[in-house]
């Protein structure tokens, strides 16, 4: 089949490659020549294990092609995938200006019959904003060509994203028109194998879906950071806990690890989104506006800490926090949202320095950080604890699981560990000399 995708950011770029990876015929649009060109120089601009090894596969046989060109995308295609960025702006409702210029632009150059596939993140009702955007367009140069508008959300997490698209837990199809949902279900065939993966609605229920998606499962973290909280303050464990309540199969064990907060390029964007959504349709959404504030105090719960354990030795500032970590979540380049920032942020404002280290993130980082003077990034994990006086654990990479924790232990000058991912045994660390903290348990100093 013939698919263009418009837009190749993280979504764009792994469904382009995965539908190219089962013999589609796939042409990528982006608007920026540099990302294209990097595309066609066979590199991928963006940190995705395993992506760039498909998309130079998939480049080198002809079925993956590149271009800054909508109309020679749309060319001969069946569907076009609008996979832009959908920001939050400052009031928290989505921004839909990309995929608003991206439903002109087919409108304006689309040839021939086309299903068009909201793709982005976007507000329910946004697909029949599309339809009516593409409609105006076609109207204005006098053409008569059929098209359908359908709402197909992706459920793809940074860092696994090529194998949540080759084996979904469901795909979700939103449409009033069965020949469309016939036409999604032989495109997606090769992923969704099994007949009751793919997934028909009505458009605004797919829209609606992936919002209740991600808003369930940040309110499962808020919940176990707001029971770790607790457990904190009563002497209790939340890691006990948590395979406590897990063991209930209602329950289970996933996705409840309490931690330093979401973050990321969906869970407080879609979280805020849903927030203004309801507010526009005049309903109160209490539990949500509970799991954003849950959130946004958790993100910034280490530093507090951090900040009351420096206090009685005269405050934080001119000392200096080692921190491991800057990505938002391990296997990831992605820097927004990260709870590193509200940290520095927060730490960097009492006056403390921070030396960070990051495997991946940390070019991404300097780029946030630029013009605080009080963090440096260096490219070595022991380097970062050289002289600080406490470390700060607070992206869970693999390669920060089991390390050479003596060697840590000489490079501070006090073996002060503050773990925001709950990586290390309490009792071990206790062994090897350590104060230790860590989230949902009370400070054993
Ligand atoms: C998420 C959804 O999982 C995915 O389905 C959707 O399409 C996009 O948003 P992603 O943002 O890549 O994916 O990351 P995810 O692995 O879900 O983690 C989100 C945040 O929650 C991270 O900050 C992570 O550290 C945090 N988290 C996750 C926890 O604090 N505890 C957990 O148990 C799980």
């Amino acid at each position: 089949m013939k698919v263009c995708i418009v837009g190749t950011g993280y979504v764009g770029l792994v469904s382009a490659a995965c539908f190219a990876e089962m013999g589609n015929d796939v042409r990528c649009v982006d608007v920026n020549p540099e990302v294209v060109a990097t595309l066609r120089a066979g590199k991928v601009h963006i940190y995705e294990p395993g992506l760039e090894t498909l998309v130079q596969r998939n480049y080198a046989d002809g079925r993956l092609t590149f271009t800054t060109n909508l109309a020679e995308g749309l060319a001969g295609a069946q569907f076009a995938f609008i996979t832009v960025g959908t920001p939050s702006r400052d009031d928290g409702s989505c921004d839909l200006c990309f995929v608003e210029e991206v439903a002109r632009q087919i409108g304006r150059h689309m040839q021939a019959p086309l299903i068009v596939v909201d793709k982005s993140t976007v507000p329910v009702g946004t697909a029949d904003r599309v339809r009516s955007l593409i409609a105006e367009e076609l109207a204005s140069r006098g053409a008569d060509i059929a098209f359908d508008v359908v709402s197909n959300p992706e459920f793809l997490k940074e860092g696994d994203a090529v194998s949540d698209f080759m084996k979904p837990d469901r795909v979700i199809v939103g449409t009033d028109s069965e020949r469309t949902a016939e036409k999604l279900k032989e495109l997606y065939a090769p992923f969704a194998r099994s007949r009751d993966k793919l997934i028909v609605m009505s458009i605004r229920s797919a829209e609606m879906t992936k919002y209740a998606a991600n808003c369930m499962l940040a309110t499962k973290i808020s919940f176990i950071n707001e029971i770790a909280g607790i457990c904190e303050k009563v002497g209790a464990d939340v890691r006990d806990v948590r395979v406590g309540i897990g063991s209930d199969h209602r329950i289970g064990y996933h996705f409840i690890y309490p931690g330093v907060g979401y973050g990321g390029s969906c869970f407080p964007k879609d979280v805020k989104a849903l927030i203004h959504t309801a507010h526009d349709a005049d309903f109160k959404p209490e539990l949500l506006e509970a799991v954003e504030s849950v959130n946004a105090r958790q993100k910034r719960s280490m530093a507090k800490r951090i900040a009351a354990y420096f206090e009685p030795q005269g405050g934080v500032a001119g000392k200096t926090l080692a921190l491991w970590g800057l990505a938002f979540k391990a296997n990831t380049d992605d820097m927004r949202e990260a709870a590193s920032l509200s940290v520095i942020e927060e730490l960097t404002a009492l006056g403390m320095r921070v030396r960070a280290y990051d495997p991946v993130a940390a070019d991404n980082a300097r780029r946030l950080l630029e013009g605080n003077d009080l963090v440096e990034i260096v490219g070595d994990q022991y380097a970062a604890c050289e002289g600080a006086q406490a470390l700060l654990v607070i992206t869970e990479w693999n390669q920060f699981r089991n390390p050479d924790f003596d060697r840590v232990k000489a490079s501070l000058t006090a073996p002060i560990l503050f773990d925001g991912r709950n990586l290390y045994a309490p009792r071990n660390m206790a062994e090897a000399g350590f104060a230790y903290f860590c989230v949902g348990r009370k400070d054993v100093v």
